[in-house]
């Protein structure tokens, strides 16, 4: 298979102000940039969708959105295949999975990684699998999550990621497809989120200490 690129936003990106665009009132003050507006977020996943039918070549797929964070680009990616399969010569089945982890709380990956929900994973077993993600950061949950999967044999398992981190955390795993590779910063919006909170933001923004502390969870 062929490397494919992604967009990197630089460790000195300041991103966009605030008032440039539209965010929830709500969130004014919680947030320091837009990092990645939802029109360019768009965009990139109608070229990954292209880059992901021509790989896996009319073969059907599974995709096996991570929830929660997941769900926004889950829906958009399959959207975009859809239109694809809708208008192209040749056509690629899809069915859908859903499983969900957590391993958050405040803005510190859990050294415990939980599966919280969702389908028996047996059914995966022969098929030809897309792990649909929102972010891999230090990549622990994704590795314990293809471990998972590797037990229930299926035919092929490929991981879509909208983000990569640049963390020093890093265990070094890289995704197969990649929307953006952003800074060490902790991101919101576009169904991520800060305990719960800015999943119904659209763009992708970094938080900043305000929000941090007016969202923490008190341990
Ligand atoms: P990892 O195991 O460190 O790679 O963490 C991956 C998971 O942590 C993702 O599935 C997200 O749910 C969450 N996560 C990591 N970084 C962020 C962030 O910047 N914003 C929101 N969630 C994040």
């Amino acid at each position: 298979m062929p490397t494919h690129k992604f967009i990197v936003i630089d460790d000195d990106s300041n991103g966009h102000p605030l008032d440039l665009f539209c965010v929830p009132k709500h969130y004014e003050d919680d947030l320091e940039c837009i990092l990645v507006p939802a029109g360019l977020i768009n965009d990139r996943i109608e070229r990954l969708a292209r880059d992901i039918l021509r790989d896996f070549s009319h073969e059907a797929i599974v995709a096996l959105c991570v929830l929660k964070g997941g769900y926004k680009f889950f829906t958009d990616l399959l959207d975009k295949i859809k239109t694809l399969n809708r208008n192209n010569e040749e056509s690629v089945p899809m069915s859908v999975d859903f499983i969900r982890l957590k391993s958050y709380v405040n803005d510190a990956s859990g050294s415990k990684i939980e599966v919280i929900g969702g389908d028996n994973l047996e059914n995966l077993c022969g098929k030809n699998v897309l792990v649909v993600e929102d972010i891999i950061d230090t990549g622990k949950t994704m590795t314990k999550l293809l471990d998972l999967l590797n037990h229930v044999n299926p035919k092929c398992v490929k991981v879509a990621s909208l983000l990569v981190k640049r963390t020093p955390l890093g265990i070094g795993y890289r995704p197969d497809y990649i929307g953006f590779e952003v800074p060490n910063k902790f991101v919101v919006g576009y169904a991520l989120d800060y305990n719960e909170y800015f999943r119904d933001l659209n763009h992708i923004c970094v938080i900043n200490e305000n929000g941090k502390k007016k969202y923490a969870v008190k341990k």
